[in-house]
């Protein structure tokens, strides 16, 4: 079965180009139908949870070009309203972008209920709501699509009672072609949220205040193409920051956006790390091990529930005890048992985790139970003394633009192989100390 091979060890140094926004990538796609004219969108990451949506805006009469391995040209113009459907699109969560679009754009929409990561309920009832308050009747029908269907969409104040990314940008793509205004309080501040309302917004819409948690929407006509550039994907740069520290590395991390790396940044330099910023990289410096720290995860611009993994790895090898608390999604501790397999100290309670760290991870045989998860599991294989074999990689292939080869360029021993065979051939190759 394929898997990565990886020995640990090695601390990871050198420079790593992060790709664009895997989550702002998923909404912008799904948003790009609603013009009926060409929409060019760059710096999107080559990922498999955005070649589901491709391929889902693609069996739906979207007409996709994909002329370079990042950029994206879509035309909504003939797109087919029928029942969106299929397994990639149960799948992924991004999926539940197009119920805002094609609702939007043509007041009716069927889709598949979403997928993703299994890390608690993750209901739908916010952007339920939101649809419902613009005047479309919404239910789930049988064997679990979401029908939305209106006369005409009105603007409405809608006031979100979770802050919630999917439904703040789900709400918004149903709004900017309604009649009149509307507002949404409470709404979701995270970077992806700001990108697609600048995306939407070059296409025409007028939407004011996001990144504040009042968002304000003007109804227009119609929208139009665009050119667009995705953000850089603040998670995957947090990612290489947690790998770097915790395999007392020296790595700088390009193109990237400082600013929304700020908490990740802060918290590094609490537990002692070196972090330096510049315009668009910054360079996390670990030569010692590091210090402990309470973590709880929080909505933007607080700790992000995707790094609560990542840094939850990096404390399981910290002086002294941390406690990490998640209090956005119900189940997001699994990995904490495959990390028991490598000797880390690890007790869950609820939604909190007490951490004692320890001095390294041992090399162990183990499995990504989702896909922050899985990063961080790779992350803890790359400090751990010894080899270990990690497995469901396809959950970490969802978000990370070739992991294992951008490791390897920092010095990491990992390989994807698929048998026995090629493992050893692997292992003989890190033994010999070539990489690759
Ligand atoms: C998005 C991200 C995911 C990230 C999460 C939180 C994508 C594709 N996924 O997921 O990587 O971990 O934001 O930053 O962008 N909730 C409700 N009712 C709703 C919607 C959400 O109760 O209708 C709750 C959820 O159960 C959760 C919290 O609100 O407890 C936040 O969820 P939300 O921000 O919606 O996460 P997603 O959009 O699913």
């Amino acid at each position: 079965m394929e898997h990565y091979v990886v020995k640990g060890g090695n601390p990871l140094s050198g420079e790593v180009e992060i790709a664009g926004a895997k989550n702002a990538a998923l909404a912008i796609l799904a948003a790009s139908i609603m013009a009926n004219e060409p929409v060019t969108i760059e710096n999107v990451p080559d990922v498999s949870d955005i070649r589901a949506i491709v391929g889902a805006i693609d069996e739906i009469g979207g007409i996709v070009e994909h002329p370079e391995r990042h950029i994206y040209r879509i035309n909504g113009a003939y797109i087919k309203n029928e029942p969106v459907d299929n397994e990639a699109v149960r799948k992924i969560r991004g999926s539940y972008y197009l119920i805002g679009a094609l609702l939007g754009k043509y007041k009716s929409a069927e889709v598949a209920l979403p997928g993703g990561c299994n890390i608690g309920l993750r209901p739908i009832d916010q952007h339920i709501k939101g649809f419902r308050a613009l005047g479309a009747e919404v239910h789930v029908a049988p064997p679990g699509l979401v029908v939305a269907h209106a006369e005409e969409l009105t603007g409405s104040h809608i006031y979100m009672d979770v802050v919630s990314v999917g439904a703040t940008i789900n709400i918004i793509m149903a709004a900017v072609m309604a009649k009149g205004s509307t507002i949404i309080e409470n709404a979701a501040k995270e970077p992806h949220v700001v990108d697609l309302a600048n995306f939407l917004n070059s296409m025409g819409a007028r939407i004011r205040g996001a990144g504040t948690d009042v968002i304000r929407i003007k109804g227009v006509e119609a929208l139009h193409g665009t050119d667009y550039s995705i953000i850089p994907d603040q998670i995957e740069a947090g990612t290489y920051m947690y790998a770097a520290a915790a395999t007392k590395g020296d790595v700088t991390i390009t193109n990237v956006i400082p600013k929304h790396l700020e908490c990740l940044t802060a918290k590094l330099t609490e537990i002692g790390c070196e972090v330096t910023e510049s315009d668009d990289s910054v360079r996390v410096v670990a030569n010692k091990r590091l210090g402990h720290t309470n973590v709880k995860t929080l909505p933007y611009p607080g700790f992000p529930t995707d790094m609560q993994p990542q840094i939850s790895v990096l404390l399981g090898l910290s002086k002294g005890t941390s406690i990490v608390t998640e209090s956005i999604f119900e189940n997001r501790f699994k990995y904490t048992d495959e990390l028991a397999k490598m000797g880390g100290r690890f007790r869950v309670e609820g939604n909190t985790a007490i951490i004692d760290g320890i001095e390294q991870y041992t090399g162990a045989k183990i499995s990504a139970p989702d896909l922050r998860a899985g990063a961080a599991l790779v992350t803890a294989a790359l400090a751990a003394r010894g080899y270990s074999e990690v497995y469901d990689i396809h959950y970490i292939e969802r978000g990370y633009e070739d992991f294992p080869e951008k490791l390897r360029s920092l010095g990491a021993c990992i390989a994807l192989v698929n048998s026995d065979d090629e493992e050893r051939r692997a292992i003989n190759r890190f033994n010999m100390r070539v990489v690759g």
